[in-house]
């Protein structure tokens, strides 16, 4: 994806970068597409990739999906404070988001019908996600249910953005907070 991020403009900044995430979550080829996750664990710090599949009001609220058994689901039940990292290698350029994170409670019927039979089928293991197998196939095995009672739609309230751009002629990182209805900006040391 090419950004154009060559801006002195902490609003037009801002902009471009939810613009940007908007673009994303549409577009395959956009690693943007695929953040990793970080949430707090019992023992500790955890991260994972996520596919990013929606972006709402006007970037103040990001959608992924997951499995309602997977160990990050019940790391949110228990800390909603999580971060979100996107990188692109074209720039190169690094997103930071931290945030409040949720899980719907209710089927998303909605977006359940948006998947692909091969994606429902990302919720139809056995077993709960990371439980041990003897090998990769016992690991394939599924239910005949749906599925839908394991989709689970994961909601990001965003508040801060950090955006660093290691550009050649001087690097830049910008930050963004919520405030009074718009993204007030500021420069800090990359
Ligand atoms: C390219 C890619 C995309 C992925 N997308 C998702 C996703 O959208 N939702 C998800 O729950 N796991 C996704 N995963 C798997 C997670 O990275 C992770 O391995 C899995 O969800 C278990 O995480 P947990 O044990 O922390 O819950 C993806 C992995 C890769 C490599």
């Amino acid at each position: 994806m090419n950004t154009d991020w060559q801006t002195d403009a902490l609003p037009e900044l801002a902009q471009r970068i939810l613009a940007r995430l908007q673009q994303a979550y549409g577009t395959i080829s956009d690693p943007w597409r695929l953040p990793v996750l970080a949430t707090l664990g019992p023992e500790g710090p955890d991260a994972r990739v996520v596919v990013l599949r929606d972006v709402l009001k006007e970037g103040r609220e990001l959608v992924a999906f997951s499995d309602r058994r997977a160990p990050k689901i019940a790391q949110i039940h228990q800390h909603s404070r999580i971060a979100l990292v996107f990188y692109d290698g074209a720039g190169p350029v690094q997103l930071r988001i931290h945030g409040q994170a949720g899980v719907q409670e209710a089927s998303d019927m909605e977006r359940w019908a948006g998947l692909s039979d091969a994606q429902r089928q990302n919720y139809r293991s056995l077993a709960t996600p990371g439980t041990p197998v003897d090998s990769p196939s016992e690991g394939w095995s599924t239910t005949n249910r749906s599925g839908l009672e394991e989709f689970a739609v994961v909601r990001i309230k965003v508040e801060t953005l950090d955006w660093l751009w290691l550009a050649r002629a001087g690097h830049r990182r910008a930050q963004f907070t919520w405030e009074a209805g718009g993204w007030s900006g500021r420069w800090v040391v990359p």
